[in-house]
Formats: structure tokens, C-alpha cells, sequence
């Protein structure tokens, strides 16, 4: 069988795509860390708003954790419920946070915080926030025609500051 030049040129272009995109795709998922979230936490998205700790979204203090406070959060087209967070710099957080509808990603942009957010599962994440400053949080999954004006502030406050 005899390939034509221009074809065999198309086939080595095509494989070649094919495995550059693999390679992007592998190194994303096993070295960025770019994945659907393991939660064994699963919850009924349609009842989200009647479903501890979700019935009462916020920042909560929290006492004999290993964190300081709890940040209870749910998303939903277009929106984030608390719009607006406020926390002391230096603090050790534990986001806490879920879907009503779609998923949605939780990022804070120039923060290690990068949740994606599916129906049914709750999503986690530990950390501590000890550079002071408004951090713009994004959703970074296509969720329709809202997805671009889906996005919510961080405050990391220096208490010191403030008096
Ligand atoms: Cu929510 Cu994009």
C-alpha cells in the first residue's frame, strides 16, 4: 500500500497532537495536581441550603481543632454564599465547601486555594493565610452564561492594623 507524502505528513501531525496533549494533560493531572477532588464526602445537592454544616454558610470560629475557623461555603450559578470573607491574617482556615448545581471552581487567585467544586461531593482544603491583603476569588469552570461575573473577595486582615 502506498501512503501519499502529503498524507503520511497529516498522520505524523495528527499522532504528534495526540501525544503533545497526553503529555500536557499527564503532567497538569499528576504534577499540578489538576483533578476532580477524592472527597468521600458526598451530599444531596438538591438540599443543599437543609444540610449541616451548608444550612448556615459563613466564616465560623471554631474551638479544639486543629484550625481556628471554618469557612462554610456554597456555590451556586452565578454566585458564592458568603459573597464576602473576611479572616485574620495568620489564621489556619478549613474551607468547607459544595455546589447547588453545577460545578463550579473555587479558586483564590494568588493563594494555593484551588477547589473544584462537583454536585454531590464536598470539596476541602486546609491552609493558613499569613500574608494580609484582598484576594479576588474565581470560578475557573465553564458554568454557563454567568461563569466571567462568578467571583467573590478574600480579605486577609492584619488585626494590628485596624486600631
Ligand atoms: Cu461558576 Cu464558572
Amino acid at each position: 500500500m502506498e501512503i501519499h507524502k502529503y498524507e503520511k505528513w497529516w498522520m505524523i501531525f495528527g499522532t504528534g497532537t495526540l501525544i503533545v496533549f497526553l503529555i500536557i494533560l499527564g503532567v497538569s493531572a499528576f504534577h499540578g495536581g489538576t483533578h476532580p477532588n477524592n472527597s468521600k464526602w458526598t451530599i444531596n445537592y438538591e438540599n443543599v441550603d437543609q444540610i449541616e454544616p451548608f444550612n448556615n454558610p459563613g466564616l465560623h470560629k471554631v474551638e479544639g481543632k486543629d484550625w481556628d475557623y471554618e469557612v462554610v461555603l456554597v456555590a451556586q450559578a452565578f454566585a458564592y454564599n458568603p459573597t464576602e470573607i473576611e479572616i485574620p491574617a495568620g489564621s489556619k482556615v478549613r474551607f468547607i465547601a459544595t455546589t447547588k448545581d453545577v460545578i463550579h471552581g473555587f479558586e483564590v487567585a494568588g493563594t494555593n486555594i484551588n477547589l473544584m467544586l462537583e454536585p454531590g461531593y464536598v470539596s476541602e482544603k486546609i491552609t493558613t493565610l499569613d500574608k494580609p491583603g484582598t484576594y479576588t476569588i474565581v470560578c475557573n469552570e465553564y458554568c454557563g452564561s454567568g461563569h466571567a461575573l462568578m467571583y467573590s473577595t478574600l480579605k486577609v486582615v492584619d488585626n494590628n492594623d485596624n486600631n
